[in-house]
């Protein structure tokens, strides 16, 4: 099927038709007339109304073929049941899109209209955008095409949004926040047209600084990541997500699956894709009409400038947590503020001009952090005290943004009564970024500082690995002819060899006497585990003993192992027993890789262990990985300093964890029949000194539901 992939004409138009424009004022028909002309488009505007007449003061026609003038965008706004003849009038006309605002298409379960709909347009050379939408506003031609406010203030921000409901209320809070937009686009039941293909376009946007996208649920997510990685490089890109609840890891028959709820999953790899996640409608919208307007930091020092030290500890405290750092040469800070900070102040970080501060003085110390080039960024944060004059304040606030403008990145913080709200309210009218809440004021600068990190960070490329992909089916292709959904021990075991992950020695033993002396091969301490495809909880059934120590502790063991597994699952069918060598502490993690339904492959890294599910110290991926990004999802982890050594231990081969997830991660791609991978514990030892994979589980693709 043709489609035309460039979306200019989506939002340039050279004409717009309105099918379904209403005589009636009430309806959605008359409103995007009306919002058209109002809003001051210069293009055609052709109400189309069977009844012609004159709707929004505009001369009605009674059909698109009447216009003899360009239309590049038809809007159906006719109920459900003329949508389909509609468009079919359209496809001889040579119009370039359909903006479909009606409802009752998929979204009721009307899929095969739906499908129909998009056929026909696309055959004609259309493409669809909606159904189910409020519309579109470009402000480059100055088209509301929208049932939403007239009142669109202009400017740099574009906003996608599968919610109509918050698109249309996101406009008037964009005009009370004064965020200017550049666009607004609905992408509704997103039939033909979707996010990927939005953010294309917005990507070489001129108009467009910063993108927000208000996200339900994700379609094509391995397309979507692509498109946002490619995105967020050029522009800072903000998601606002809901769903984040739980569903979907439900049912799961591994760790990493039941740890894979749909939104941490999600919430990780938008990280990897570099996009900022906005918890909140407010913040999101805060987030990006900052990262629209302010200057790139040309480097990392961040500095702090407060009347107060407590909230200069809660902002040194946020400036962690967003990975900002503080500029710390004390030398340098000494000279630059030697003339405003009183005596009993503080030089250091945050630099302390006290509660005396006057505006005057913060003034004097901005212009000083302005002028100096060591200093990247700035938080100015201002307590009301009694020294503190509101009115005075905002003239210097005012003063000084202007003046860092097209220079480096500044935010503001002020806390205190009525005044200052008022005046807080008052500036960010005008633009400023000055927030009463510190933790607004240092994530601003810590979205902006994400935005460039990730700049840094995407010029490696991914990690590829070249594995014995037949070797490894003739193992899933016998597991599956014995009608098998998972890989006994010894076959994963197999496969860990096969791409040189250590797992410990080990063999299996039919017999007692083959038992003992595989033990003695292997070295005691020795570990005997049951091997049964019908016993998949080892211990569970008692089918496992550790630390035997010598021959008369391997024929109990054996007897124990026996009488536990014929109790606990009397059908059972017993191979024999795997004797394994005892391994020696170290840090347990887990590596987990999976087929996620809407990302595709993604791999898992945490720690491990049996606290894997109550400690959470997980973080996902979308596989393939450069190094850095494998290094910055394992130092993301909470447990990551005891990778680094803690109180005089030494550091643990991150080098293999990095190895391993890259194996891992190159398995589940390339084997489709294999659903999910989990090493827990990878029992990781010294730097050097590699790790052993002591448990390694595998499902497979077509049965992994029913385990
Ligand atoms: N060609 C041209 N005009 C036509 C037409 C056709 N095939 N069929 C109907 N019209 C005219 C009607 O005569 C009417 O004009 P009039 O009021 O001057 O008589 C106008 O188009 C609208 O038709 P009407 O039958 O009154 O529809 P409606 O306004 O009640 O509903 C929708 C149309 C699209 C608004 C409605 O079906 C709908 O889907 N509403 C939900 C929209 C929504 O919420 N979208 C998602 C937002 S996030």
């Amino acid at each position: 099927m043709k489609k035309q992939n460039n979306l200019t004409s989506l939002f340039e138009p050279r004409g717009v038709a309105i099918i379904g424009a209403s005589h009636n004022q009430e309806k959605i028909g008359y409103q995007i007339v009306d919002n058209i002309v109002q809003g001051g488009y210069q293009g055609g505007i052709f109400p189309i109304n069977l009844k012609g007449g004159k709707v929004a003061g505009m001369p009605a026609y009674s059909s698109v073929h009447e216009v003899i003038s360009d239309i590049d965008i038809a809007i159906i706004a006719v109920p459900a049941r003329h949508v389909l003849d509609s468009i079919k009038s359209c496809t001889k006309k040579n119009i370039k899109n359909i903006v479909i605002i009606t409802s009752g298409f998929s979204e009721i379960g009307n899929i095969a209209e739906e499908k129909q709909i998009v056929k026909i347009a696309n055959a004609a050379d259309m493409r669809v955008l909606g159904p189910n939408i409020f519309g579109l506003y470009s402000s480059k031609i100055k088209l509301n095409a929208t049932f939403g406010p007239q009142d669109i203030k202009p400017g740099h921000v574009s906003i996608i949004t599968q919610s109509g409901a918050i698109g249309i209320a996101m406009i008037g809070k964009t005009k009370v926040e004064n965020v200017g937009l550049a666009n607004i686009i609905s992408v509704g039941n997103k039939a033909d047209i979707d996010e990927v293909d939005l953010l294309e376009y917005l990507t070489t946007d001129e108009n467009t600084r910063a993108i927000l996208m208000y996200l339900e649920g994700v379609k094509g997510g391995h397309k979507l990541i692509n498109t946002l990685k490619a995105a967020a490089l050029k522009k800072p890109v903000v998601v606002i997500k809901s769903g984040r609840s739980a569903r979907g890891a439900a049912a799961a028959a591994s760790h990493t699956g039941s740890l894979a709820g749909a939104d941490e999953v999600f919430d990780d790899i938008i990280k990897q894709c570099g996009v900022i996640r906005a918890e909140t409608i407010d913040q999101s919208l805060q987030l990006c009409r900052f990262l629209a307007s302010s200057q790139i930091p040309k480097g990392q020092n961040t500095l702090i400038i407060t009347n107060g030290g407590g909230v200069g500890v809660m902002a040194a405290d946020a400036c962690e947590k967003f990975g900002l750092q503080l500029y710390d040469d004390q030398v340098d800070l000494e000279k630059t503020f030697e003339k405003v900070v009183p005596k009993f102040g503080s030089f250091k970080n945050p630099v302390d001009i006290t509660g005396g501060a006057s505006a005057k003085m913060y003034d004097q110390a901005l212009a000083a952090a302005l002028k100096n080039n060591n200093i990247n960024s700035v938080i100015c944060l201002g307590c009301e005290t009694a020294s503190f004059d509101a009115e005075k304040f905002a003239d210097t606030v005012r003063k000084q943004d202007k003046a860092y403008h097209n220079l480096k990145p500044i935010t503001f913080s002020i806390f205190g009564g009525e005044q200052v709200e008022q005046g807080i309210v008052d500036l960010r009218k005008q633009g400023t970024p000055i927030y009463s809440d510190v933790y607004d004021a240092v994530s601003c600068l810590g979205a902006l500082n994400s935005f460039k990190q990730n700049k840094l960070l995407s010029q490696n490329s991914a990690i590829e690995i070249e594995i014995n992909k037949s070797e490894i089916r003739n193992i899933l292709n016998s597991a599956k002819k014995h009608k098998r959904s998972f890989l006994l021990a010894y076959e994963a075991q197999r496969i860990m060899d096969l791409v040189e992950v250590s797992v410990p020695a080990s063999s299996i033993a039919k017999s007692m006497r083959q038992a003992i002396e595989a033990a003695g091969k292997i070295g005691y301490p020795i570990a005997m585990k049951v091997v049964s495809k019908d016993i998949i909880h080892k211990s569970d059934a008692g089918g496992l003993a550790l630390d035997l120590e010598n021959k008369q502790e391997i024929i109990e063991a054996h007897e124990s192992i026996m009488y536990n597994c014929k109790k606990h699952v009397p059908n059972a069918h017993i191979e024999g027993v795997e004797i394994a060598e005892m391994i020696k502490p170290g840090i347990e993690t887990i590596i987990g890789a999976r087929r996620d339904p809407s990302f595709g492959p993604i791999v898992m890294f945490g720690m491990g262990g049996i606290y894997v599910e109550v400690m959470k110290d997980v973080a996902f991926r979308a596989y393939p990985l450069s190094r850095a990004e494998i290094m910055k999802m394992i130092s993301e982890l909470k447990f990551y300093p005891m990778l680094l050594g803690v109180r005089g231990e030494s550091e643990k081969d991150i080098e293999t964890i990095i190895n391993t997830i890259v194996k891992v991660g190159a398995i589940i791609t390339s084997c489709p029949d294999i659903a999910d991978i989990e090493i827990n514990p990878l029992v990781v030892y010294d730097k050097g000194e590699g790790a052993k994979a002591v448990d390694v589980r595998i499902l497979l693709t077509t049965l992994q539901e029913t385990v």
